[in-house]
């Protein structure tokens, strides 16, 4: 793993190649430069017109930005528009209603591909059977569907009602699935009996009956199953249909319902310091605007491109770039139900080559994992095949090492593609900061530059900007159109959260440490300021794993949970442990904390299980009661303590700590 762990071995600059810059949108560093001073001299005149000339709307909208009640922006607010028809209606009539929208790779590699009119046509007759279910424009839905077709079939049918939905990734728990239910007020589930990852087939119904099972669901009135592989799951009569019965007799057409357009298009959950996940809420105009303009810009995506965001749609990743973005731009797209490891680690680079294509969008997470396998068994190595369909690679969800970035562009580019490194989050919507594949130099680890628009920069607890070079908290300065809105239900939450009071109440604190270097202003994002940790780019809360432990009630007493760097997954979840009975050793240790782990893949889901568990007879506290993080964190790296542990109540138990099990 040397390759992937040594520090920063090359600091070079990778200028766009020619091929890159030919007819690129954005072109070079000056123009560049001349929209980010247009945005800057006419900022709500440059958000109006790209809005207006990138979207549809059934009503324009007479006023760009309101800015009365700040924090709570609003954007093109008299506008009126649909997010689905902003998809699929407006290429009717043009070369892009036959052209294939989505090539669609099962887990076992059967493809099936379908054109915008195909999709059009599903999408409508799902929408209609959603409105004979009683749904109507506002109303919340659940989706907890698999990485198929359906799955965004069935977003782009609540968005053409006006119906909000809120997709739960199909890894949470039972009792994730219960407590966003309930946080959204939601009136209907969409799911399918299965899943099928990895040739294995994984419930999906039977954890939505669960999940409602837990109480306080009494909003569900309706749960549409999709039978994605043929076993029978159970069935509530009367509140449960298949989706097949549903769709019997339903019309081909469904006229999108237009909805202003501050009209929430989506809420989805994300971790934050507290326990709690928030529903990050997004409009409709805005979200859709900037998901189609990063497709533009980022991804430079052209009419003959094949595009592949391998993020599943229960991510924002996925909402941007899988079910909004590639729709808007009328792009070709892969999308793909299984993971890369299955039926071998060349999976994606089969897949690649099988589609031809050429902007191919993943995590670093993915790709250290993918160098891993290459580096231990030769025939899974990208050089076995042909990949010389691509021109742009992106990468997305947590910093990416310079040794990972250069292995994917020499092994996977080929040395001719860039690497679009972009930095956002669910609460920005879309990329905001990120190298433009025609115009900007790249540096292999740095995000580089914000888009144009977007008024990025680097401050300290005030506010004050800083100089290039010093590190910082990332904020944005100004609002943009794809900004979250709210948190569903809780905006004193958004507010404290993301726009301090110390520093004006306006500027947007995003949770990230960034640093700007000194040559070029480039960003370089260095991780989470809060208790946000980032496991294989999935974001949790280290309050919310440490709820979780705390819950099995008969066995543990106090749990603290941090994080420590990990090669592969970028960070891990260490938990250190107090129990209700004696400190357990050897065996039993390993036995408890297997049990611990399976509990927490129980509460949140398996992505939140701790890699380490140590138990110690108490946790290292101030005289005052308060957890010492900061000395966890260096026991769960197994760093020497050199902090001051004088304040410690009983510094005997650092060493229980840093027992491995
Ligand atoms: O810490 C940053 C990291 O992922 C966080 C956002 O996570 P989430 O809301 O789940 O969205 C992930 C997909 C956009 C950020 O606060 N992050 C995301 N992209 C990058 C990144 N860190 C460094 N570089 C990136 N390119």
């Amino acid at each position: 793993m040397s390759a992937i762990t040594s520090v920063l071995v090359e600091n070079r600059v990778f200028p766009p190649a020619e091929a890159s810059m030919r007819g690129a949108r954005i072109a070079g560093m000056a123009a560049y430069d001349a929209m980010c001073q247009e945005a800057a001299r006419d900022f709500e005149g440059f958000w109006a017109k790209l809005a207006r000339d990138h979207l549809v709307w059934t009503r324009p909208f007479t006023k760009t930005l309101d800015e009365s009640q700040a924090p709570f922006y609003k954007w093109f607010e008299d506008g009126e528009l649909n997010a689905s028809a902003n998809c699929l209606d407006k290429h009717v009539g043009t070369p892009v209603e036959n052209k294939t929208a989505v090539i669609f790779e099962a887990d076992d590699g059967t493809v099936t591909t379908y054109t915008y009119k195909d999709l059009l046509l599903r999408v409508s007759r799902f929408a209609n059977a959603l409105k004979a279910q009683g749904i109507q424009k506002g109303d919340r839905v659940l989706i907890y569907m698999p990485m198929t077709v359906e799955g965004l079939i069935a977003m782009q049918a609540c968005a053409r009602i006006g119906a909000t939905h809120s997709v739960v990734f199909g890894g949470f728990s039972a009792k994730a699935v219960n407590e966003r239910i309930i946080d959204a007020g939601a009136v209907a589930v969409i799911t399918a009996n299965y899943q099928m990852r990895g040739g294995k087939e994984m419930p999906l119904k039977a954890i939505v009956d669960e999940g409602i099972a837990m109480g306080g669901c009494e909003s569900v009135r309706s749960v549409l199953v999709y039978m994605r592989t043929p076993t029978a799951c159970n069935m509530v009569a009367g509140r449960d249909k298949t989706f097949e019965d549903v769709l019997k007799g339903q019309p081909d057409e469904c006229p999108p319902v237009p909805v202003g357009a501050e009209h929430p298009l989506f809420v989805l959950y994300t971790s934050g310091s507290t326990g709690k996940p928030k529903g990050v809420q997004h409009a409709t105009g805005g979200f859709v605007l900037w998901a189609k303009l990063t497709m533009d810009w980022v991804f430079d995506i052209r009419p003959d491109d094949v595009f592949w965001c391998t993020a599943d749609i229960g991510w924002v990743t996925g909402h941007s770039y899988v079910v909004y973005g590639p729709l808007a731009a009328g792009a070709t797209q892969v999308m793909f139900e299984g993971i890369p490891t299955y039926p071998n680690a060349g999976r994606f680079w089969q897949m690649i080559e099988r589609h031809r294509v050429s902007v191919f969008y993943t995590a670093p997470t993915a790709i250290r994992s993918l160098i891993k396998a290459a580096e231990s068994d030769e025939k899974v190595h990208p050089k076995n095949w042909d990949l010389s369909s691509l021109r742009i690679l992106g990468s997305v969800g947590e910093p990416i090492n310079p040794e990972a970035w250069m292995w994917y562009y020499r092994n996977v580019g080929g040395e001719r593609c860039p690497v679009v490194d972009t930095w956002w989050q669910t609460e920005t919507g879309g990329h905001v900061i990120s190298p433009l594949p025609g115009a900007t130099p790249l540096v292999p680890g740095s995000c580089t530059l914000p888009l144009p628009g977007i008024m990025a920069a680097v401050v300290d607890e005030t506010g004050k900007e800083l100089p290039n070079g010093s590190g910082g908290m990332l904020v944005i300065q100004r609002p943009w159109p794809a900004m979250i809105r709210t948190i569903w239900g809780d905006p004193e939450r958004f507010r404290k959260t993301y726009f301090p009071e110390e520093m004006g109440g306006r500027t947007y604190l995003a949770g990230d440490g960034a640093v700007r270097d000194k040559e070029r202003g480039y960003f370089r994002v260095t991780g989470r300021i809060d208790d946000v940790l980032n496991v294989s780019g999935h974001r949790l809360g280290t309050m919310e794993v440490e709820s979780a432990l705390v819950a099995k009630t008969d066995l543990v007493a106090e749990a603290a949970v941090v994080a420590r760097p990990d090669e592969l997954t970028g960070e891990a979840i260490c938990a250190f442990v107090v129990l209700k009975r004696p400190r357990p050793t050897g065996e039993e240790a390993k036995q408890i904390a297997n049990e611990l782990r399976n509990w927490v893949a129980k509460e949140i889901g398996p992505i939140a299980k701790p890699k380490d568990i140590r138990f110690g007879e108490n946790l290292p506290k101030t005289r005052s009661g308060k957890i010492m993080r900061r000395l966890l964190r260096s026991i769960a790296k197994g760093e020497a303590i050199t902090q001051d542990t004088t304040t410690l109540e009983n510094p005997a138990i650092l060493d229980q700590l840093a027992e491995r099990n």
